[in-house]
């Protein structure tokens, strides 16, 4: 099966709408491989697998271990992995760090998240040959509480910035843009108004793409204050719960393992 190429990705847009889910496990990205166009190796690794509080704590490491079992384990879906928290300080510190989690990986782009200070690192990792995804709106790595997370883009103000912000980082190179919670009428203006594609979480159907973490989709946790952009298609914890009862109630009763489990 032939790897997905940005090219193709990046024409999709006002054709067919991306899909993008997270994977961290060889498991989970073998499964979802031949169904999601993108598959992106978040630092959302850190609460969803790690149980950190938030993502400020991942490191370059676990990015590298997590995008090659990742990459490893699919053949078709395009594969972007995260840059960690301050793995991208300056441009030397970028550099070096994105090429360090490239080849390691072989996953095809490295995400960024993004503002106003670090346009000119996303410019220098492009004439680098680096392909960089760009992440603007609410940019998780800023939070040490999740909880205080806002979505943004209401203010003229603010519209003003996000908006000049994604084409800045178009015109440096960018492949992509994730949109994070932002306004349906501004996270609307900039894809119509920009040629790469925008892939939106929380940030209404007008992207050309959406992403939601795999975790979130499955619902392996109960989450009492759920985000509104999050949409749950099964409650995975309910099933693991289920099956788990049942394991340890055959064992103690004996009826586990049986015969046909037995090597004789
Ligand atoms: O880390 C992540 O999973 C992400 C997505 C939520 C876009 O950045």
């Amino acid at each position: 099966m032939k790897r997905t190429s940005l090219k193709s990705i990046q024409n999709k847009k006002n054709k067919k709408k991306i899909t993008c889910l997270t994977a961290y496990t060889a498991s989970i990205s073998k499964i979802i491989d031949k169904h999601v166009d993108v598959i992106l190796v978040g630092d959302s690794l850190g609460t969803t697998i790690y149980g950190m509080k938030n993502t400020q704590s991942v490191t370059l490491d676990m990015m590298m271990r997590h995008g090659r079992a990742v990459f490893n384990s699919s053949k078709k879906a395009y594969t972007i992995v995260d840059m960690p928290f301050k793995s991208y300080k300056n441009k030397k510190e970028a550099l070096i760090n994105s090429k360090k989690l490239l080849s390691f990986t072989k996953c095809q782009s490295v995400k960024l998240e993004t503002d106003e200070s670090n346009i000119d690192i996303v410019k220098h990792l492009v004439t680098n040959g680096i392909k960089v995804v760009s992440h603007i709106g609410v940019t998780p790595q800023k939070y040490k509480n999740f909880k205080t997370i806002r979505s943004v883009g209401k203010t003229t103000f603010e519209k003003k910035r996000i908006f000049n912000l994604a084409m800045n980082l178009e015109k440096v190179g960018s492949s992509l843009i994730v949109l994070e919670c932002i306004s349906e009428k501004l996270a609307k203006k900039i894809s119509l108004s920009l040629k790469i594609p925008t892939i939106g979480i929380g940030a209404s159907a007008d992207c050309d793409g959406q992403v939601l973490v795999i975790n979130d989709i499955l619902e392996t946790t109960y989450l009492l204050n759920k985000p509104k952009f999050i949409k749950s298609y099964t409650k995975l914890h309910i099933i693991i719960e289920n099956a788990v009862t049942k394991f340890c109630e055959e064992v103690v009763k004996n009826k586990f393992p049986k015969k046909k489990h037995t090597y004789l």
